[in-house]
């Protein structure tokens, strides 16, 4: 089997990965909590662990935040933005914040994003992230589900979210980060922010208090809300050193959202718990926008996704007008991260891409190819010390090498969630005699390394995004013209998959290309970008089981001119 032995670019790290099947022998949690003064009195909080640690420190002047609009840039040192994030808190505190209060951040990749995400953490209140992409119906599903009591947003985004606010009856507070005059029940963030004090008293938090919670999708139901304890920083951290290889003197840049756990646990998180600077880049894909990135900010540590790198690979040698000679190590995860990628990055930027795995419910990287071990391109690598991960088969028994079956972990490392919000049963459906298992189907080789096979279930992964097939038939059931819908994800090359629907018309209606055409408009205004179908097949029935569900699989297995399975309880 192919390997690439890594020519060390990077420092090996930390002693413990020196040896990899020493540490994941010997290493147990508790070292990792031993390592830095995480707990006063057996209490932290995440923010503070995150930020404060640097403020008070050497670091404080060091730059925390590289922050890079379309046209403006902006940096934050750690002790500003412990400040900012301290006013936040008082802000809050004065409207009579509560712990455990759900906040939710509704804005792009501007600085005030992270600011106030950070001073979310410091009042014990929980922070909720979402995409500046999604439309009403994303966001009535969080908002409503959380119950949220504050949402943060600007005076564009709020639109839409004037357009569900009726239905929220818990939504009390709704700051505008970009207006000073603002309507009654509003209230303006600069004005707030103005005269608040830069001290504060950081809730103490147990280590198994909520800290932040981000929507995911599943395979039936709507978007689950996935909650995480303040404890996770300690993952975040050690995995942040382990496997990003995070060092003093690396300008890191997180290509991901914070509407994604990636922009929250590596995006911020991680990265600051580690004294790291982090470029944010507020502005959309572009090669030569991407590679600028790099080169001004001198970026050495970098990590993105699969479909990032395809869509680099697509714009051919562009990499080669600029100067990427600080790049040191290159990190991806979110989707598998084929050999042809891997094989391009060592053309492109004269190393191997590092692929790593981890999912929302686990809040910290599980599984990596890391840089004191040589990276075999198309394999995700071994779990990180601290975490058990095996293949099982339906019984919940492992099953030898090189065989196929369930990846599953033991649920016993600090970044694991918390809980499903207000769902239980939901939360109990993902462990089994022991294990937790991750949905995904995977194997083992006797050297240790993983390989992703596919999902388990029918969601769909397209261009690194979770997204589930019943989310995106409910808004396609919304069309007066549909009366049932089956969405699939479709290999593709670019994005891994796309979503394609097949749409049964209610009588009268008959296809044509206008009522596509304005079938993607109506989907387009209630689901995400990356939510929408790219293609439709208008059909007159759906497979389904005598139960009356539709079976995806078999929509996929006709799709793909592949053997349709066991029809034995499908309907006639
Ligand atoms: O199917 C796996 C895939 O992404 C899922 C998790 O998605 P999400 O919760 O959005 O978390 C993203 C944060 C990492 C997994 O169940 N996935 C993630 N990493 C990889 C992957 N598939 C293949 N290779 C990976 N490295």
């Amino acid at each position: 089997m192919e390997t690439i032995i890594e020519k060390s670019r990077t420092i090996v790290p930390d002693p413990i990965l020196r040896d990899y099947d020493d540490a994941s022998r010997t290493f147990q949690w508790k070292d990792a909590y031993d390592r830095i003064e995480w707990f006063d009195d057996g209490r932290l909080n995440i923010a503070a662990s995150a930020v404060d640690r640097h403020a008070g420190s050497w670091r404080k002047n060091k730059v925390a935040l590289y922050w890079q609009g379309n046209d403006r840039a902006r940096k934050y040192t750690f002790l500003e933005l412990s400040n900012l994030s301290n006013q936040f808190a008082n802000v809050l505190t004065d409207t009579g914040i509560e712990k455990g209060d759900r906040v939710f951040i509704f804005l792009p990749r501007v600085p005030e994003l992270y600011v106030s995400f950070l001073g979310i953490l410091k009042t014990g209140a929980i922070a909720g992230t979402m995409f500046a992409a999604f439309g009403p119906e994303g966001l009535y599903d969080r908002l409503h589900d959380s119950g949220a009591r504050y949402l943060i947003t600007d005076s564009e985004l709020k639109k839409r979210v004037y357009e569900i606010k009726d239905d929220l009856p818990d939504l009390e507070h709704i700051f505008v980060i970009d207006e000073i005059d603002v309507a009654d029940d509003e209230i303006s963030y600069p004005e707030a922010m103005k005269t608040a004090s830069r001290t504060f008293d950081v809730a103490k938090m147990r280590p198994e208090d909520p800290a932040f919670m981000l929507y995911t999708s599943g395979t039936t139901g709507k978007p689950k809300g996935v909650v995480h304890k303040h404890l996770a920083i300690v993952q975040q951290h050690v995995t942040t050193e382990w496997v990003l290889d995070l060092h003093e003197d690396d300008i890191y840049w997180c290509t991901a959202d914070p509407g994604w756990v990636t922009g929250v646990s590596y995006g911020m998180l991680g990265p600051w718990s580690c004294g790291s600077s982090v470029v944010v880049y507020d502005g959309r894909f572009d090669p030569d926008a991407w590679y600028g990135i790099i080169e001004r900010y001198q970026v050495s540590v970098w990590y993105s996704a699969p479909t990032a790198f395809r869509m680099l690979m697509r714009a051919g040698e562009a990499y080669k007008n600029y100067d990427l000679s600080t790049l040191r190590h290159i990190c991806s995860v979110g989707e598998p991260l084929n050999a042809e990628i891997v094989h391009w990055g060592m053309k492109a930027f004269e190393m191997p891409i590092h692929d790593n795995y981890w999912q929302t419910e686990t809040g910290g990287i599980l599984i990596a190819n890391y840089p004191s071990m040589p990276v075999k391109p198309g394999w995700m690598g071994k779990p990180i010390p601290g975490i058990s991960a095996a293949i099982v088969d339906g019984d919940g028994n492992r099953v030898p090498y090189n065989t196929e079956g369930d990846l599953a972990l033991t649920p016993d490392f600090p970044s694991m969630m918390l809980a499903i919000w207000k769902n239980p049963a939901k939360y109990a459906e993902y462990f089994k005699k022991g294990w937790y298992l991750t949905g995904d189907r995977a194997l083992q080789h006797e050297d240790g390394y993983f390989l992703f096979i596919g999902r388990a279930d029918d969601v769909i992964l397209t261009a690194g995004e979770r997204v589930g097939p019943f989310e995106v038939e409910s808004a396609l059931i919304e069309h007066p013209a549909i009366v049932e819908a089956g969405v699939i994800g479709k290999p593709d090359q670019l994005r891994g998959e796309i979503i394609k629907a097949f749409v049964v018309l209610a009588p009268g209606y008959e296809p044509s290309d206008d009522l596509e055409s304005d079938i993607r408009k109506f989907v387009k205004t209630r689901l995400a970008g990356h939510a929408y179908p790219r293609e439709f097949e208008f059909v007159k029935t759906l497979p389904k089981t005598r139960s009356g569900k539709i079976v995806r699989r078999m929509l996929r297995a006709k799709e793909l001119g592949l053997p349709i399975g066991d029809i034995s309880t499908l309907e006639e």
